[in-house]
This record gives C-alpha cells, structure tokens and sequence, in this order.
C-alpha cells in the first residue's frame, strides 16, 4: 500500500511486550512502571490475527521487538503464526540475546529468518552500565544465533558520548571476525532526560570519524541494505560492514520509511517520533474490529517526518513503544 506521501508500507514492527530484564539508559526510564497490565497485552492469536490483516494488504516484512520478546512465554506460536502467512518474507526478531541461547534453534525452526541483537559493549562493566545485564548472557545468545541457520544476524548499538563512545571500534573489529554486520544508532529522545542531554549524544558523523581516526578511511556502499530500515551502509578496510542510523541528524530519514508500529498494548503506531495512535485493542475485544479499514486508515495517517527535535515523548518510552 502507498501512504499519502507516495511510500510503499509493507514493514510491520510489533511489540509483544514492554517488559523487559534489562533496562537500558536508552530505552527504559528508571523506575519505569508503565508495564501494560496483562489483559492490555495482545494476545498471540490477536497479534496473529492483525499480522494476517497486513498480510492481506501487501506487507511482506514483519519484526518482532519488545521490550524483550523472548520474555513472551507464547513467543514461538506468535512466531510460527506470522512466519506461515502467505506473504511472509523476514521475519526478523529484536532481541537484548540474554535469553536466546536456549532456544536459538527453535526459533529458527519456528519461522525467525534475521535476529537484531542489542550489543552496546564489549566492556562487561560498560556493557553493565548501559544495560544493568550481564555481557556473557547476551554473547552466550549471539553465539547460538550465529550458530543457528537465520539469514541474517546483525548487531545494534546506540551511540552515546562518553558512555560507550571507546568500544566502538572494539565492536567494528568483532563484527568484522564474526563476519556480522554492526549498526550505529543515534540516541533518540524516547528515554529518561537526563541521558538526553545534550553531551550524551553522538552523532553518527562523529562515531564515524572516530571509527576512521583509528581502522582507515570507510567506504560508503550507496545501494548496500542489509535490512528492511534506515540504515546507511559502509566497509571498513577491515572488511567489516557498517550500518549508521542517523535518526536525529540524517535529514531525508524518513524519506524511505515503509514501516508501521503496533505496540503491545495494541495501538498502531504510524510514526516512532510521532504522537499519533490508532486504538486496536477495544475493537479487536469488542469482536467487531475491521483490522484491514483500521491498518488503512494508519498508513493514510503517516507524517511526511517524525518531530523528534520538537516532540519529546516523556509518557511513550522505547520500552512501551517496541524499538
Ligand atoms: N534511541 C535509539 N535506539 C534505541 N533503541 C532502543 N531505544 C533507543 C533509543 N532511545 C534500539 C536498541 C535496540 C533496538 C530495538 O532499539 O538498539 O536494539
Ligand atoms: Fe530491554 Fe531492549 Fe529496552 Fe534494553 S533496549 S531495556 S534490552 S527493551
């Protein structure tokens, strides 16, 4: 389907819960109570059910994300239902990895075609400061994950000055070993604001000068996607692949945008730097939900950008979002 500013949509990210066992400075506010009572939280077969509506409009790529998905106890039919939809391509998942050890390969049988893995640092003290997790938890997942026959593994890891400005090259070298491509996301003001001050943020020029400075000139890849987002890719001589989400300073960002965002409380989302939402949960439970006019409707309502700059969204963290 074409939205009103001619983009095709046909990537549906869903929440399957905003709980999560880490609590990233990015992601999560201390503190954060705003868990969505079980009874807001879609269930698998409704979550199916809307998956199977988009399918009927054309969407192809879906991702589930959290919070931490795995923490889902019914995460593999949820999986399975999406994956056996006839026009499933990727299905990808979000992970923080610390739970994914154990069931990699069942995931991967389930219908999981790419896993996004959250690695902030290879530092285990810095790696705890961001995420209050272990590091051995999250390697002992991208191990199994690399293990397991998905498409595609890739690593996510937010940029912040000062923070864990210093393992950037450390991960640039360990994806390049792992043959995985890393992606640098800027820090995007859907946290706590004290870690939105303005020294905390680092762009992706300036990560990419710092990655420069030390492994050579990168060489842009102007047509390389390793995904369905936003990332813009480079090569290290290294031969490692670089993705950079420039979210905050990248100014035709949103040109490309094909997704729509369903939250585990069951709002559609057109836009992530955007307040706008579309209520799925009462008319799916008041049994007369006509999901396809309600998906249509969403994508009709896609802003032209998000307004992340002028809209700050103190009562929508990451967490109750779906990153
Ligand atoms: N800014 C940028 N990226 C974020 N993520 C979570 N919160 C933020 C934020 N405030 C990313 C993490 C995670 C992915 C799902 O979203 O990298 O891996
Ligand atoms: Fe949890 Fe992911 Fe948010 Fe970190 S970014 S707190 S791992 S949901």
């Amino acid at each position: 389907m074409l939205d009103p500013f001619g983009r095709t949509i046909d990537y549906l990210r869903i929440s399957v819960t905003d709980r999560c066992n880490e609590r990233c400075l990015y992601c999560m506010p201390e503190g954060y109570k705003g868990w969505a009572q079980r009874p807001d939280h879609l269930t698998a077969a409704e979550l199916v059910r809307t998956a199977a509506a988009a399918s009927g409009l054309g969407f192809r790529k879906f991702r589930l994300t959290g919070g931490e998905p795995l923490l889902r106890s019914d995460f593999v039919s949820i999986a399975a239902g999406i994956a056996a939809l006839p026009t499933t391509t990727s299905l990808g998942l979000s992970t923080n990895g610390t739970r994914l050890a154990p069931v990699a390969r069942e995931l991967c049988a389930a219908g999981i075609t790419a896993i996004n893995l959250s690695l902030d640092a290879l530092d285990a003290d810095i790696y705890h400061r961001v995420t209050g997790g272990r590091l051995a938890d999250a390697l002992a997942g991208l191990e199994a994950a690399l293990a397991a026959d998905f498409e595609v593994v890739k690593l996510n890891v937010v940029l912040m000055r000062g923070v864990n400005e210093d393992q950037l090259v450390p991960l640039v070298r360990f994806a390049a070993a792992h043959r995985m491509p890393v992606r640098f996301i800027e820090l995007m003001p859907l946290t706590r604001t004290d870690v939105l001050s303005p020294a905390n943020f680092l762009s992706c020029a300036d990560a990419r000068v710092r990655i420069e400075a030390e492994l050579g000139p990168l060489e842009t890849l102007p047509d390389y996607r390793a995904g369905h987002g936003p990332a813009r890719y480079a090569r290290a001589a290294n031969g490692a692949t670089i993705g950079f989400i420039g979210a905050l300073t990248t100014t035709d960002f949103c040109e490309t945008c094909n997704k729509l965002r369903l939250t585990a409380d069951g709002k559609l989302r057109p836009c992530l730097g955007r307040h706008g939402e579309i209520d799925l949960l009462a008319p799916l439970r008041g049994g007369e939900a006509d999901l396809t006019a309600l998906l249509t409707e969403a994508i009709a309502n896609k802003p032209a950008d998000h307004t992340f700059q002028a809209d700050y969204q103190p009562d929508r963290p990451m967490t109750a979002i779906g990153g």
